[in-house]
């Protein structure tokens, strides 16, 4: 037997103005769709911006359902949505926050597995990392450069 570490690395901004006018624009893209959000079921609002090869941002948010399993994450929302408009286009990054009605949500909200999977599928399709940021209705912003860090030993397709 041997040990196997992983690692993985992460960028941390103490500030949205620490980030570029860029992926500030993505921020606020991301929060005005994260007011959008349909989630009268667990008050938890959750908004992605993703940004296309060709400049464009496309938005999404979660999507509730009283049979809850039918409802869809942001991300989800969001990616599905840029790649059925730009099929082929490469996804440049992603950017996540949220909003609870219940408490103040100040910490990092990273995305759930199904959307790690989800992103990674694109990730390896497109032979070009994705970056991610998540970050909280307040405090730090963190940024992965690659879906990698966040899905250590992801499936992928040459495994089928
Ligand atoms: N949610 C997302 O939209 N993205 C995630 O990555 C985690 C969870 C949504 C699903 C549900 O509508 C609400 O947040 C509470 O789980």
């Amino acid at each position: 037997m041997r040990n196997l570490d992983i690692h993985s690395h992460f960028e941390e901004f103490q500030d949205i103005d620490e980030l570029s006018k860029n992926d500030r624009e993505l921020f606020k893209r991301a929060v005005e769709a994260r007011d959008r959000a349909y989630a009268p079921y667990s008050r938890f609002s959750v908004g992605a911006a993703v940004r296309l090869e060709n400049d464009l941002i496309i938005t999404g948010n979660n999507q509730e359902n009283a049979a809850y399993p039918s409802g869809m994450c942001a991300e989800r929302v969001a990616v599905w949505s840029a790649l059925s408009q730009y099929p082929g286009t490469k996804i440049e990054k992603i950017f996540i926050t949220a909003r609870s009605e219940k408490k103040q949500v100040n910490r990092p909200v990273s995305p759930c597995g199904s959307c790690r999977q989800t992103l990674a599928e694109y990730e390896i399709k497109q032979e070009q990392s994705i970056e991610v940021f998540f970050t909280g209705e307040t405090g730090i912003i963190l940024k992965a450069i690659s879906v990698r860090d966040l899905l250590p030993f992801m499936f992928d397709n040459t495994l089928i």
